[in-house]
């Protein structure tokens, strides 16, 4: 199965939609096979892939995935019904920010791809949601490269550069979290919550 999702990530990537890089994803699922939660949040589901890919990992894990396009969010939702997936996979379709402020439940997984600008103020409102020893992935966290000033950054992406390094700063030295930075695909983070219930 994980071949086929192989198969429709370049699909969408070939259309010029985005999906995680395959050494992203890689580090992604392994978190997710060490973990083995019970019920995962992403923000950013695209059109599903991740998320298909976090439930086949661990098929017993409950899904909540956000996503602000309506054309994304309508094709993620046809792809979990051919994967037979919807009752495992909630995709809620609005601004995360927005939905966040209504979320319910505790997540002992997260996974953020959603708006490079806006990682820390979407964690900041799942932090209460938390489960203690939670597993926090983020994505893109090396943004092209701009993020460590290993390629000068254009002045169009200035804004998701300044807002991602104070991310990775806040995961990397905050005494809330255990973070371990992969320089691998577009840089991915992956964070241990110690505090919470
Ligand atoms: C990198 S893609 C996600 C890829 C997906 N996780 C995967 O690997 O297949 C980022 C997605 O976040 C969505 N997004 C951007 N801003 C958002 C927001 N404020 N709230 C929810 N989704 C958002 C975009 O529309 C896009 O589909």
């Amino acid at each position: 199965m994980i071949e086929i999702i192989n198969e429709l990530r370049k699909f969408y990537r070939q259309k010029g939609i985005p999906t995680i890089l395959d050494e992203g994803l890689s580090v992604l699922l392994q978190a997710v096979k060490d973990k083995q939660p019970t019920n995962i949040l992403e923000i950013g589901t695209a059109t599903g892939m991740s998320a298909i890919a976090m439930s086949l990992t661990c098929p017993t894990a409950h899904i909540t995935t956000i996503e602000i396009m309506e054309n994304s969010f309508l094709e993620s939702q046809k792809n979990f019904k051919e994967f037979k997936m919807q009752d495992k996979i909630s995709g809620v379709l609005g601004d995360s920010l927005q939905v966040l402020e209504n979320i319910e439940g505790e997540y002992d997984f997260v996974f953020l791809d959603g708006s490079k600008s806006k990682y820390k103020k979407c964690l900041e409102l799942i932090e209460p949601r938390l489960k203690k020893g939670a597993i926090v992935v983020a994505d893109n966290v090396l943004f092209r490269g701009y993020i460590l000033d290993k390629v000068e950054c254009p002045k169009r992406y200035k804004t998701i550069k300044k807002y991602m390094r104070e991310f990775l700063d806040y995961m990397l030295t905050d005494s809330k979290y255990k973070t371990t930075l992969y320089q691998v695909g577009d840089g991915v983070t992956v964070s241990e919550y110690l505090k919470g219930e």
